[in-house]
């Protein structure tokens, strides 16, 4: 699979990432023009989130088994963008800005949860919390929608539903990349299963 620009070269801190994250894309069928849409907004109205450190490191901490938080964090970018586009076809007004910058930083709050957090269900409540912090720090103005929705994705884990297009999008992007990362993926990459 190519690109024709390499936004997805920027978002990725090694090329091996960039393969992942296209063998990524070739799992859920979704097409070279999609792929190159969604990375490409991911560049333009996430560019301050993907040139952080912390951003960075998120690629080198294990999340879901399979995974890293930086990949899964742009694997519900994906899944999001992609759902948005097909609400936008239909007529659907989306901020592809909130969009992105929401689904880019919902999980910050999840590097360093070993030193952080007490244990997994500690991380699991407070997470996104933190996640807001790190995200206002790197970009201060910040819309409150944006802030509210990192807020609450943990949903419904956490009772207090989202209630904007955004809040949705990501919750709906992060549960399909969890399930994705736990089956198919792991499937993909021949992790035996535990059960
Ligand atoms: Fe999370
Ligand atoms: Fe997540």
């Amino acid at each position: 699979m190519e690109l024709r620009s390499d936004f997805i070269g920027y978002c990725c801190p090694e090329p091996k990432i960039k393969e992942n994250l296209l063998a990524w894309q070739d799992l859920k069928n979704v097409n070279i023009e999609t792929t190159n849409r969604a990375f490409k907004d991911i560049y333009i109205y996430g560019k301050r989130v993907i040139q952080s450190d912390i951003f960075r490191s998120s690629f080198y901490q294990q999340h879901h088994y399979i995974t890293t938080v930086g990949e899964h964090t742009l694997h519900v970018a994906l899944f999001a963008l992609e759902s948005a586009y097909r609400m936008m076809e239909r007529g659907y007004h989306i901020n592809i800005s909130n969009v992105v910058l929401a689904c880019l930083c919902h999980d910050l709050g999840i590097i360093g949860r070993h030193e952080k957090f007490k244990n997994d269900i500690v991380c699991c409540y407070l997470h996104p919390i933190h996640s807001v912090v790190i995200a206002q720090q790197l970009i201060p103005d910040l819309p409150v929608v944006v802030r509210t929705a990192i807020a609450r994705h943990m949903f419904p884990s956490m009772p207090i539903p989202p209630f904007s297009m955004t809040g949705y999008l990501l919750i709906k992007g992060d549960k399909l990349s969890t399930y994705y990362e736990l089956t198919l993926l792991k499937r993909l990459r021949k992790v035996p299963s535990l059960t």
